[in-house]
């Protein structure tokens, strides 16, 4: 479903992506992982139109989709939750969800109603406005919209920072959930049982680039690569 051949960009004259080569099919769930500044929230904003690569594609169902606009992107979709979460202060949270809210294909979509079964918090909170809302449930907003808008591709970035322990887990247990849902997800976090929980398999990038790719559980327990490309 998605594939990155040898991505590159730059900010200004800085290169920050050197070749980064990825691909999603259409169950995946795929994380990327990496030091701060290696280039991951980067690599997001290129495949989500935020930002024009200097090189290199992103094919979307084999269509290339560099140069098209992100709400095109997003109306084939791809959904993206940012790191800043992305909330509009001065709404609701019911104006906030149903604002993004695409009818749901056939059977088994997204709706309202199950995205509230998902996250219940949201329910309670659902006249409140966004700006009053904690961190965590914020963020629940900020993946709720996107499952709204049903996506085929959910993409992440840094969806647990700066959550309390509980919430964390309750973000990757939805994420987790989603599995086998028919949608395909790409996560970025710091927090690294997050990723390996989440995903099937991950990716770690070093200096713009992807240096290592496996299956989650064989990745977690390699010690030595973790301590050489993140230092834990
Ligand atoms: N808007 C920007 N302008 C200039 N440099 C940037 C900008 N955003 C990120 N960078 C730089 O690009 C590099 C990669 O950043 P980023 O993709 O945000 O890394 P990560 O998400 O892995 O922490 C870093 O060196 C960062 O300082
Ligand atoms: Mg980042």
């Amino acid at each position: 479903m998605l594939e990155v051949r040898d991505l590159r960009a730059a900010y200004g004259a800085t290169p920050v992506l050197h070749g980064v080569s990825l691909h999603a099919d259409a169950t995946s769930f795929l994380g990327l992982i990496g030091r701060n500044g290696v280039g991951k929230s980067t690599t997001l904003r290129c495949i989500v139109g935020l930002m024009q690569p200097s090189g290199g594609s992103v094919l979307l169902d084999g269509q290339p989709i560099v140069g098209v606009p992100t709400h095109q992107i997003a109306r084939r979709g791809v959904a993206f939750v940012p790191e800043n979460r992305g909330v509009f202060p001065s709404l609701t949270v019911m104006e906030s969800l149903t604002l993004g809210e695409r009818p749901a294909p056939a059977q088994g979509g997204w709706t309202l109603e199950r995205v509230l079964q998902v996250f219940p918090r949201l329910g309670e909170r659902r006249r409140n406005r966004c700006d009053a809302l904690s961190g965590g449930e914020q963020q629940m907003l900020a993946i709720a919209r996107a499952l709204l808008t049903n996506p085929r591709l959910l993409i992440l970035d840094e969806p647990t920072e700066g959550l309390a322990p509980l919430i964390v887990e309750e973000i990757s247990r939805v994420l987790r959930s989603l599995r086998g849902s028919g949608l395909a997800v790409v996560i970025v976090d710091q927090n690294l049982d997050t990723v390996f929980d989440v995903a099937d398999e991950v990716a770690v990038m070093s200096r713009g680039a992807i240096v290592v790719r496996g299956p989650s559980d064989t990745l977690r327990h390699d010690q030595d690569m973790l301590n050489h490309h993140l230092g834990v």
